[in-house]
C-alpha cells in the first residue's frame, strides 16, 4: 500500500485519508475538529454525525500514532446546540424592556374592560398594541445562545470515552485562555451565562514508552508555560481567510513540549495550516489533512511563507495581571 508522504497538506475526507498514513509513524498529532457550532464547514452535519466523525477519526488513531506518542485534542468544551428533546431555556429579560408594562397588568386591565379590544386595551395602558401582544404571547421569553431548546453539553467526557475506546488514554488537559469573544456572545446578555473565553487542550496517549527530555524547554519556559495548567495566548485577531484558527503559539508549544526536533507531527483538520507552520518553525515534519478545497490551498501558501522565513513569531505584552508570555504570529 502507498502512504501518504510527509511534509505535504493534502485534500481529503480524514476518516479515508488517515488509512492512508503509515502505521506507527506519527509522533504527534495536532488537531482542532469542527465545534458543531454552526461554522461554514460543519452545516449538514448532524450532532450524531459529528460525534461520528471524532469517533471515527480517534479511533484511527491507534494505529498510526508511535507506541508512547500523543494525541491532541484542541476544543472548547461547552457545546450549544439545538435539541428538540430537552425543555426550553427560559428566561424574560426584564431589565432590557423599553416598556415596563408586564403581562399581570394587561390581563388586570383586561379584566377591568373585558369587552375591550387589543388596540384599546394598549390606549388605556399607554402602550403599543404590539407590546401586549408580546407580553401575553411570551414573545420576549427566549430560548439558549440561538434558538430555543438549545442543549449546553460538555465535550470532554465524549472525547475521553472515544478515546479509550480506541485504547488511547487521557494523560492531561490544559485550559487555553483566549481573548473574551464578546462579539459572539448574543447570549450573555439574555442569560446569566460566562462568556466564551477559554478552551480545552486534551492530550491522549497512546501506550508505550515516552520520551522525557526535560531539555525541550528553557527553565524560564517550563516555569511559565511548560509546567502550567493554564496558557494565557491570544486568539487569532485576523480570522479574515479562515474561521477558526487557532493561534500559531497553541501547536508550537504543544510540539515543543511533546516532541522532538524531526519528530512527524500530524493535523488531520488543518485549515489554514497553523499545525503545520509550527511544525516548519520548530523543525519537525508534517502531514496535513484538510477536506475544503480553499483551506488545503491557503495551509500549502502558509507551508511555503513558513519555509522561506516570512512567517515570524512575535512577542507580546503580557496584560497586568498575568507573568506570563504571550506570543502572536504574522506573516511578513
Ligand atoms: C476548527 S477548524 C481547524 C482550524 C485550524 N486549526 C487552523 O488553525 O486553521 C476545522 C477544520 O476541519 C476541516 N474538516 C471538517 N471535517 C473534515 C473532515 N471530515 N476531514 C478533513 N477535514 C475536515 C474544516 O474544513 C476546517 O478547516
Amino acid at each position: 500500500m502507498e502512504y501518504l508522504d510527509i511534509d505535504q497538506v493534502y485534500l481529503g475526507d480524514s476518516r479515508e485519508l488517515l488509512k492512508k498514513v503509515k502505521p506507527n509513524s506519527v509522533d504527534l498529532s495536532i488537531w482542532s475538529p469542527p465545534y458543531h457550532v454552526g461554522k461554514k464547514y460543519e452545516q449538514e452535519m448532524q450532532y450524531d454525525d459529528w460525534l461520528s466523525l471524532l469517533d471515527t477519526v480517534i479511533s484511527l488513531h491507534f494505529d498510526i500514532l508511535k507506541p508512547g506518542g500523543f494525541l491532541v485534542i484542541n476544543i472548547a468544551d461547552i457545546l450549544c446546540f439545538k435539541d428538540e428533546k430537552i425543555p426550553r431555556i427560559m428566561a424574560e429579560n426584564v431589565s432590557r424592556r423599553k416598556v415596563p408594562i408586564t403581562k399581570e397588568q394587561i390581563l388586570k386591565t383586561w379584566s377591568e374592560y373585558p369587552g375591550y379590544n387589543r388596540r384599546q386595551i394598549a390606549e388605556i395602558l399607554g402602550c403599543s398594541e404590539q407590546t401586549v401582544d408580546r407580553r401575553l404571547k411570551g414573545n420576549n421569553i427566549r430560548g439558549g445562545k440561538y434558538t430555543p431548546q438549545t442543549r449546553v453539553k460538555l465535550v470532554g467526557g465524549l472525547l475521553e470515552d472515544m478515546a479509550y475506546n480506541a485504547s488511547l488514554y487521557l494523560y492531561d488537559r490544559r485550559i487555553w485562555v483566549k481573548d473574551p469573544a464578546w462579539e459572539n456572545s448574543r447570549w450573555h446578555t439574555i442569560s446569566y451565562r460566562a462568556i466564551d473565553e477559554f478552551e480545552y487542550v486534551y492530550i491522549f496517549w497512546k501506550p508505550g514508552i515516552t520520551t522525557v527530555n526535560r531539555e525541550r524547554l528553557s527553565k524560564d519556559e517550563w516555569t511559565n508555560w511548560g509546567s502550567r495548567g493554564v496558557w494565557f495566548i491570544p486568539s487569532v485577531r485576523a480570522n479574515d481567510n479562515h474561521e477558526a484558527k487557532f493561534p500559531l503559539e497553541l501547536p508550537r508549544r504543544i510540539i515543543q513540549l511533546l516532541s522532538e526536533p524531526n519528530d512527524l507531527v500530524m493535523d488531520c483538520f488543518i485549515g489554514s495550516g497553523t499545525t503545520a507552520v509550527a511544525a516548519i518553525l520548530e523543525n519537525r515534519h508534517f502531514i496535513g489533512i484538510d477536506k475544503e478545497p480553499s483551506y488545503v490551498e491557503l495551509a500549502r501558501k502558509a507551508c511555503k511563507d513558513a519555509r522561506i522565513g516570512k512567517i515570524k513569531v512575535e512577542r507580546r505584552l503580557p496584560p497586568e495581571n498575568q507573568n506570563l508570555s504571550l506570543f502572536d504570529s504574522k506573516v511578513i
